[in-house]
């Protein structure tokens, strides 16, 4: 009898242990960008210029404008498909985020946020999409 409640127990235990790893998981995809502190005050190498605002606006043409929409507002064809808010690059709140955390973003990714470290290999391209994205009028 005592062994047998010892098993349920560790069964339950268990249960919960994958219950509470399932939900941290769940979390780190739908939750809050964990940024490295680093990126905070990571300074953009790549100077706002016509050029470089150019630049990346064909890359986010290319790459980003099919989920987060023409203007940034996270209304582009795809963001109906997705079961996640693509974000609205015009808000105060997002453009009070750094450069180096917005280019934190652009490269590692999260949840159904690609990391384009890959597909924007050089790092200065996705700084470049950086300098475009601060364009979006503030709201
Ligand atoms: C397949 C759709 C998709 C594509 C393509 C995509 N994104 Fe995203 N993006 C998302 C989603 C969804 C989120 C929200 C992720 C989350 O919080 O879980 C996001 C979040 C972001 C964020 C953070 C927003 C915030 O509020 O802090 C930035 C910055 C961003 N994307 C930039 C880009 C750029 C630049 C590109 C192109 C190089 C791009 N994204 C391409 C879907 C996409």
């Amino acid at each position: 009898m005592k062994s047998l409640q010892f098993k349920l127990m560790t069964v339950s235990v268990g249960m919960f242990f994958i219950f509470s790893l399932s939900t941290m998981l769940q979390a780190q995809t739908a939750g809050a960008w964990n940024i490295p502190a680093k990126y905070k005050t990571l300074k953009n190498p790549v100077a706002v210029s016509k050029e470089s605002v150019a630049d990346g606006k064909d890359l986010y043409s290319k790459h980003c404008k099919s989920c987060h929409g023409t203007k940034g507002l996270g209304d582009g064809p795809k963001a109906a498909t997705l079961d996640a808010s693509c974000s609205d690059f015009s808000t105060k709140k997002f453009q009070a985020q750094t450069d180096g955390e917005i280019f934190f973003q652009i490269s590692e990714g999260k949840g159904k946020m690609p990391a384009f470290k890959k597909n924007v290999p050089e790092d200065n391209g996705r700084w470049a999409v950086v300098n475009y994205i601060r364009t979006q009028a503030v709201k």
